[in-house]
């Protein structure tokens, strides 16, 4: 297998309105960012990955592009943004910036001018369509409720949006679309930065004639259905050649509804597209049957069995990103693991050992280091993110859906679990801010904070800070091949890793009732290179609720 930088680095993802605000406005900003890179040094990570910080009018918290070269005004200026740059460089940190291309803000100047007239030259950026009967073009329904399309009336025509309103669709079939993304890219890269995320980019292409969709409610129609569409291939490929070949630079492509055969394609190991994918089939395992809401746990067998596939699937031909958290899940230890004070900690190491010893890319978000946990809602007033407000209008007022019983479904998977601002310190509003914060602070940040952490032997920051050192250590943890172990067992996680006749023991109770088991004898002797429990005997056949242990034998 072919060794690189970014299948050995460890990412840390930043949103940045939630993770440091320097001037009391209340939204983390980029000097924020600046002002902790210390802090992110110490974790050990290789690189960030920040989430959009660009001119937005946040319909989106920024996933809603209004121009693509200029800092979003909250956040601060090109100045604070080159700046950041170079101290995160100095630091050998890398950035890797956020591109959302499948669509644009509604506010974005190519937009305007599209929607002036039907004969603007840039009329088609985006899909215009004529109304069908009255109705929408199609059937599609928004990621965010509601129709994908809505209807302006300078021109007597109906705009495609997948996600909100404001978030019209670019159309990539159209040759000068491509052509301004990739001018873009390119002034990014020569700036200086070192990869791009892209944002759900398995949908840039459009199946042609946009036909109805088969239902996924009685409403509307799954854009899932545009997800790995006819060009999009062609497209990254186009992308890589015209930009990312040119550049050392790392791409991770965020694609809603990949399936093992598409990521083979987007991840392939010649390179002509990106370098790896995030999939989404694990994080979907604990929904309903119609949708994400629930409040179910997510089930372990499945979960060995979903992650097993992409392990030994994508092995030696493409590459996997390995998580549980971002800013678009809920957090992982309530789904996963218990929130208890008396079992978060130990099994925020579990989850994150079992995620942490597997071949790929890891990905932190920011507080999962910390094991920071869902935020206790109460009222749809508490949430600020579109998706969860819409959701809970959407089920209740037009399908009917019981608030009761919808409300701590929506809570329990919400967004905003994710972006409740950075707990740094015990102070007011956790050190995050001087001022009011834009979202609420979990109130448990008196006893879930970075500043008790860091200087914590065994608090859940050390912890991470260990996983990272090992795998800047072994190689096996970063290219060996992964082997299930005990595929049915309903508590424990276990499996090997093996490159060059070292092998390695992956050992985790996802239980909080202790378990028997003993390594087989070929790790009995071998080294135990981290463990959440040190006071544990392991050979003495017993694991505790949520222990984990990684023996290495030579
Ligand atoms: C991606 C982002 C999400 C955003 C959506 C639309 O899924 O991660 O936060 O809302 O795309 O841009
Ligand atoms: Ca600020």
């Amino acid at each position: 297998m072919k060794k690189t930088w970014w299948k050995e680095s460890v990412i840390y993802q930043i949103y940045p309105r939630s993770f440091a605000d320097s001037n009391g406005d209340g939204i983390g900003d980029l000097n924020g960012i600046t002002s902790k890179l210390d802090y992110l040094k110490n974790l050990g990570i290789d690189v960030i990955w920040l989430s959009p910080v660009y001119k937005s009018p946040n319909d989106d918290n920024g996933y809603d592009i209004s121009d693509y070269e200029a800092i979003m005004d909250e956040f601060g200026t090109m100045e604070d943004f080159d700046r950041m740059l170079a101290e995160a460089h100095a630091r050998g940190i890398k950035i890797v910036m956020d591109l959302v291309v499948n669509h644009t803000s509604d506010e974005h100047k190519w937009f305007l001018e599209s929607r002036s007239s039907k004969d603007n030259p840039k009329r088609d950026y985006y899909f215009w369509r004529e109304g069908k009967d009255g109705r929408e073009p199609n059937n599609w329904g928004s990621w965010f409720s509601g129709s994908a399309w809505k209807y302006d009336e300078t021109t007597d025509m109906y705009y495609l949006h997948l996600f909100s309103p404001k978030q019209p669709d670019l159309n990539w079939d159209n040759p000068v679309v491509r052509k301004e993304v990739f001018d873009m890219m390119t002034r990014w890269c020569e700036k200086g930065i070192d990869g791009f995320r892209m944002d759900v980019i398995s949908l840039i292409s459009k199946p042609a004639g946009l036909p109805d969709a088969p239902l996924m409610n009685e409403l509307y129609g799954d854009c899932g259905c545009t997800a790995n569409g006819p060009h999009v291939h062609e497209y990254l490929q186009e992308m890589n050649r015209e930009v990312l070949s040119k550049y050392d630079i790392m791409t991770v492509g965020e694609t809603a509804c990949v399936t093992l055969e598409e990521a083979k394609k987007y991840a392939n190991s010649e390179g002509t597209e990106l370098n790896m994918v995030f999939q989404f089939e694990h994080v979907g395992l604990d929904g309903d049957a119609e949708f994400k809401w629930s409040t179910r746990k997510m089930p372990l067998v499945p979960l060995k069995e979903n992650l097993t596939k992409w392990q030994k699937g994508l092995d030696g031909v493409a590459w996997n990103s390995l998580y549980f958290c971002n800013h678009d899940q809920p957090r992982v230890i309530n789904r996963l693991g218990d929130p208890s004070d008396e079992l978060r900690e130990v099994s925020a190491k579990c989850i994150a050992t079992c995620l942490h010893m597997m071949q790929g890319t890891p990905y932190v978000y920011q507080g999962e280091e910390l094991g920071m946990v869902n935020y206790p809602f109460r009222t749809v007033k508490d949430f600020n993110d579109l998706e969860s407000i819409n959701a809970y209008y959407e089920l209740t007022e037009k399908m009917g859906w019981d608030p009761k019983e919808i409300f701590p479904k929506i809570a329990n998977k919400s967004r905003d679990n994710a972006r409740t601002p950075m707990q740094w310190d015990d102070s007011a509003n956790a050190g995050f801010t001087t001022g009011t914060p834009w979202l609420a602070v979990n109130p448990n940040y008196v006893k879930i904070n970075a500043a008790d952490q860091v200087i914590r032997e065994d608090s859940v920051f050390n912890y991470y800070k260990k996983l990272i050192e090992l795998r800047h250590t072994y190689d096996i943890i970063v290219y060996g091949r992964y082997e299930l172990q005990m595929a049915e067992d309903p508590d424990l996680y276990v499996y090997t890793r093996e490159l060059d006749g070292h092998k390695l023991l992956v050992v985790c109770n996802f239980s909080d009732h202790e378990r028997e088991f003993m390594p087989d004898e070929e790790f009995r002797e071998g080294k135990v290179l981290i463990r959440n429990l040190d006071n544990n005997n392991i050979l003495d056949g017993i694991l505790e609720p949520y222990e984990a242990y990684v023996i290495y034998a030579e």
